[in-house]
């Protein structure tokens, strides 16, 4: 299926290795759970060769999860991909992913081999892959900062070796879009075979181009997304998961594909990670931050009040966030103000709302937020003074 996007979450690989998202055994089964529910095709549950507690956690999630094909990650050598194999042997299926860096400067500082080596070791380990498993993905890590011509030559010895999966991973988040679908595009055009696997994205979110960078690719034939839950991982995270689905959903129009996620699992997979590390979403990140669906200023809440689509894209419940939150504060208008009275069971005549609103607007000059108990307090002081005549409680 041409137009079939698959989904690789990694949030239990690349983004567990990040500062603070570290998880016990037991949290990562239970998302695991959780993505498999959420529809993600392809899970990286860990690097089996990085821990016995990777290894243990890995293993689990093959035993017990079902529905996407579940990964480890291994080095391009023997003992990472026999450990790897040994994790993943009990999932119905199995997938190695092997990766080994290909631009000069990790060659020469971080391997300290040649080309040909790399050349030879790609192939070779790839090869060794194969005899475990038939679902191999290759890696050459940092594959934006290598040379063409190179990058293209490693790639078809993985695909020659049999790989069916190539990933082209912008490691250090440096591609820009344009670079980065070029690069997609090259491989297709040079690389004999290219049309036999799956291309799949990774990207880092340095320059804050991640997701701009995936769709990017996906647009230039990439067809496997590797996208983390909140956008962890390393550094600056990885491309959120949530937001390649949603711009995949709201922008149809120019990215027709297709997906397996229930979009409405996406909020709350999200909270149940949030939950798990030590650390949430930004207030503003898009799809499942706090503030996604929240309005405070007046002009936005008189007219999503009165059409929703006047300020909100997709709908609030398409992504798993119960309701859109309208946050009262000193932006606020008098339609908030009535519409958040009313779902608290006051129903106010209009001289009263005019009372109340300049209350309400003394209090928010003094006040950040105002709460619910706020406006409770706030009628009934009104009340007690007899200056708030007509407010009724509507049941
Ligand atoms: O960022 C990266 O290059 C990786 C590889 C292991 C795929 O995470
Ligand atoms: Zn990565």
């Amino acid at each position: 299926m041409k137009n079939r996007i698959h989904f690789f979450d990694t949030t239990l690989r690349d983004g567990e290795q990040s500062p603070g998202c570290s998880m016990t055994h037991h949290e990562k089964l239970a998302l695991a759970h959780s993505l498999a529910d959420l529809g993600v095709d392809i899970l990286e549950a860990g690097f089996a060769i990085a821990s016995d507690g990777d290894f243990a956690a890995i293993s689990a999630i093959a035993e017990d999860v079902r529905g996407p094909k579940i990964a480890s990650l291994a080095r391009a050598r023997r003992e990472d991909i026999e450990r790897a194999a040994r994790a993943v042997e009990k999932a119905k299926r199995p997938r190695i992913h092997v990766f080994l860096a290909s631009s000069d400067i990790h060659l020469e500082y971080k391997l300290k081999i040649d080309r040909e080596e790399a050349l030879d070791q790609a192939a070779n380990m790839v090869a060794l892959a194969r005899t475990y498993v038939d679902d191999v993905e290759f890696s050459p890590e940092d594959a934006t900062r290598t040379d063409r011509e190179f990058l293209c030559q490693f790639v078809g010895a993985a695909i020659a070796s049999g790989a069916t999966t190539i990933n082209l991973p912008d490691t250090v988040g440096y591609a820009t879009p344009e670079d980065y679908a070029a690069m997609f595009r090259t491989v297709q055009e040079r690389v004999p075979g290219a049309d036999r696997v799956i291309l799949s994205t990774h990207c880092h979110n340095d320059l804050g181009l991640a997701v701009a960078n995936t769709l990017a690719a996906v647009a230039a034939g990439a067809r496997q997304v590797e996208c983390t839950i909140n956008g962890i991982g390393e550094r600056a995270g990885n491309a959120a998961l949530e937001e390649i689905a949603a711009a995949l959903r709201v922008r149809a129009d120019v990215y027709p594909y297709e997906h397996n996620l229930k979009m409405e699992r996406l909020y709350p997979v999200s909270r149940q990670l949030a939950g798990t590390i030590s650390f949430g979403p930004a207030p503003n990140k898009a799809v499942v931050g706090g503030n996604a669906f929240a309005h405070e200023a007046g002009i936005h809440q008189h007219g999503v009040l009165s059409n929703p689509l006047t300020y909100e894209i997709m709908t609030p419940v398409s992504v798993g966030v119960p309701a859109n939150r309208m946050v009262l504060g000193k932006h606020s208008g008098r339609h908030a103000l009535r519409s958040r009275l009313e779902t608290l069971g006051y129903r106010l005549s209009t001289a009263d709302l005019d009372i109340a609103y300049r209350a309400f607007t003394e209090l928010a000059d003094r006040k950040k937020a105002i709460y619910d108990q706020d406006l409770i307090n706030l009628v009934a002081h009104h009340r007690r003074h007899e200056d708030l005549i007509a407010t009724e409680k509507v049941s």
